[in-house]
């Protein structure tokens, strides 16, 4: 008898579900405390991993105007980047980037071609990656605006064609007839691809003699944004960005904003606008080329798309603080003169018609201003060089702009000697500015500092612009993991319950190519045709649907769990994360939520999972409903997940 008792209790044992004990989680929707932020999540944009070129810009050509080339290390060869000639192999003929009389002057180099033998053919082979995924990929059926400016030198007599070929130059779609004339002149055409490929577009010289071309393009038809100047977006990413619902648009970096190493690398705004082919491309700190086909007006319009408030980033007359730096900052007198490029910028986005500034956004299709309320003058800075600058800067912003709300730079790092003094110096100079805290740090640092912001002073408003947690590389990259996304959420219980502190929050970066990229982990992956979610995607999506006006006072007694509870006049959310490796009976006791059902979102998994372009759908939020009666709901928290509950409040 003793012997079957025992196999009873080991066998209960070993049937019991795998659940931690119970937990609690109270709280009063009538007890609302801290007003929340109505700007609260938002992106930051920066062309890192080919995030602009070769990502959201509907480009389908790389080096289209033959300016590539490495500002630390020109070489000649690196103009012809992108480009492959001669691919027949039966033609000959020299191509040389050229510089004399060019179709303009901020877009100096042109691809000078003499042909002796033909056919000759110039191919552009795209954003491939080095094992050519991608190309430039087209579908049967569809559609592709092409354009190019050629000039005949005088001598260049027999045919041009132009077509979408695969990578023996075997036709994909009509051939484009072309007749340069001894001036430069821009021709276009629209193709119907036949087929579904990793293409090229080729350029077939039928005749022999001298010819230049410059600034070939090829979009897809189907693309947002098509009537903006720099020729618009690529469709399937605008799309994962509306879906994020964000407040704000921070742009265009980052460390781009700044510019490395030298001053020829700074970011320009005024190289960004105007007609695509008179922008001045420039090698970005990433190590590629800046087409600028997404500038200052291409973002001003994303975010007027996107319904978020641009948050422009310029430099405060500092190259990049973290980088080797080769040239001296700024004077202060110099950094005076720079000050006006600013106030051009402002003049720019809000200006009317009439202004200088103003009328060239009108000329560039927007008449009626962009709303601009906020601007952030330095990236990743610190320490008197930075702050004295920009008191000069922010000065004379506020001088002619005093509705536009400032931001300072707290500098790189979460915690230590750099920040305080940071925070010291912003305090006693320019406490009624945002701040601009960056960190990435490691997945457990996280969960320890969810608490970080109860403790700030609520004198300065805190605008959280770079954040990640970072996980161990796996395979050559940081992963975004689930268990990554859910530090990240638990955070943002923080982040929440301190928004009347932290006015705006931004996951960094945004946007990775696969196979193109400089920074792991990323919030949205993508290759030639297809993007890719992660879970902190989707920790930032279900967070940013759900965002209340007022903090809601609560309590939650429960291991490895993180909460925030919050209101509008009409629901109340609770937001729960279990970092906890079993399920978890959850009692959610909210007197006078009405009798019914909540609705609710969650994103569950293993721990280290991931998903992958052959995986895409491992993680991936799912939607449920729990009753609740008498003000009680019971439910069961999966191990590793965060669950948003919404509850319908009466009204
Ligand atoms: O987000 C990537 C980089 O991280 C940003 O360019 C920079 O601001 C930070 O160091």
């Amino acid at each position: 008898m003793r012997k079957v008792c025992i196999l009873l209790l080991i066998l209960s044992l070993l049937c019991a579900p795998c659940a931690s004990l119970a937990a609690t989680l109270t709280a009063d929707p009538a007890a609302a405390t801290a007003e929340m932020s109505d700007t609260l999540y938002g992106l930051f944009f920066e062309d890192i991993n080919h995030a602009a070129d070769g990502g959201l810009y509907a480009e389908l050509l790389q080096n289209r105007s033959f300016e590539n080339q490495d500002l630390l290390d020109p070489k000649p060869h690196q103009h012809y980047n992108g480009w492959q000639f001669n691919l027949k192999n039966k033609g000959k003929a020299a191509a040389v980037p050229t510089g004399d009389d060019p179709l303009h002057a901020n877009n100096p180099t042109y691809m000078r071609i003499t042909v002796e033998a033909a056919p000759y053919l110039l191919s552009n082979m795209g954003y491939a990656s080095t094992a050519f995924s991608g190309g430039v990929p087209v579908d049967a059926g569809a559609q592709y605006d092409f354009s190019v400016w050629m000039r005949n030198t005088g001598d260049y007599t027999g045919g041009i064609t132009v077509a979408i070929t695969d990578r023996s130059a075997n036709p994909l779609s009509e051939a484009f007839a072309i007749t340069p004339t001894g001036s430069w002149q821009k021709f276009e055409h629209t193709f119907t691809s036949q087929a579904t490929a990793d293409a090229c577009l080729t350029i077939t010289l039928e005749g022999t003699g001298t010819l230049d071309i410059d600034m070939a393009s090829l979009m897809p038809r189907e693309r947002f944004g098509a009537e903006w100047p720099g020729g618009g977006l690529r469709t399937d990413l605008v799309e994962t960005l509306m879906a994020l619902n964000p407040s704000f648009l921070r742009f265009p970096g980052g460390c781009v904003a700044e510019g490395s190493y030298v001053w020829a690398n700074a970011y320009n705004w005024k190289d960004t606008v105007g007609p695509v082919e008179q922008r001045r491309e420039n090698f970005n700190t990433w190590g590629y080329m800046q087409s600028y086909g997404i500038g200052f007006f291409e973002y001003f319009c994303l975010a007027e798309a996107l319904g978020a408030e641009p948050l422009p980033v310029v430099h405060s007359g500092l190259l990049c603080q973290a980088r080797e730096v080769r040239e001296a900052p700024l004077t202060m007198e110099a950094t005076r003169a720079y000050g006006q490029d600013i106030l051009d910028l402002i003049e720019f986005a809000t200006g009317d018609a009439s202004t200088p500034w103003g009328s060239l956004r009108a000329e560039m299709g927007h008449p009626e201003p962009f709303r601009l309320n906020y601007l952030a003058i330095g990236n990743e800075n610190w320490d008197n060089i930075y702050f004295d600058r920009y008191a000069v800067l922010s000065q004379m912003v506020k001088e002619k702009y005093p509705e536009i709300t400032c931001i300072v730079a707290a500098g790189p790092v979460a915690e230590g000697a750099l920040p305080q003094h940071s925070w010291h110096q912003i305090r006693t100079r320019f406490a009624e500015d945002l701040v601009d805290e960056h960190y990435y740090m490691d997945s457990a640092w996280f969960l320890k500092n969810v608490g970080r912001y109860d403790r700030y002073p609520r004198t300065t408003m805190v605008f959280l612009g770079e954040y990640a947690a970072h996980e161990p590389v796996q395979g050559g990259r940081r992963p975004n993991n689930l268990y990554s996304a859910l530090c990240e959420a638990a955070y943002m219980t923080g982040i929440e319950r301190n928004s009347d502190l932290v006015r705006m929050a931004c996951y960094a970066p945004l946007l990775a190519r696969d196979g193109m990229f400089q920074w792991t982990p990323d919030l949205i992956w993508f290759n030639a045709r297809d993007v890719l979610l992660t879970p902190n995607y989707y920790v930032q999506q279900m967070f940013a649907a759900t965002v209340g006006d007022h903090v809601v006072e609560s309590a939650l007694e429960g291991e490895g769990l993180y909460h925030v509870v919050t209101r509008t006049e009409d629901a109340l959310y609770v937001k729960v994360v279990s970092l906890a490796e079993t399920e978890t009976p959850l009692t959610l006791t909210l007197p006078g939520v009405p009798d019914g059902t909540a609705g609710f979102v969650q994103l569950c998994g293993e721990r280290r999972m991931t998903n992958a372009f052959t995986a895409p759908d491992r993680i991936v939020p799912a939607d449920g409903v729990c009753p609740i009666l008498g003000g009680v709901a019971e439910t069961v928290l999966p191990a590793y997940s965060v669950t948003i509950f919404t509850f319908p409040l009466a009204q």
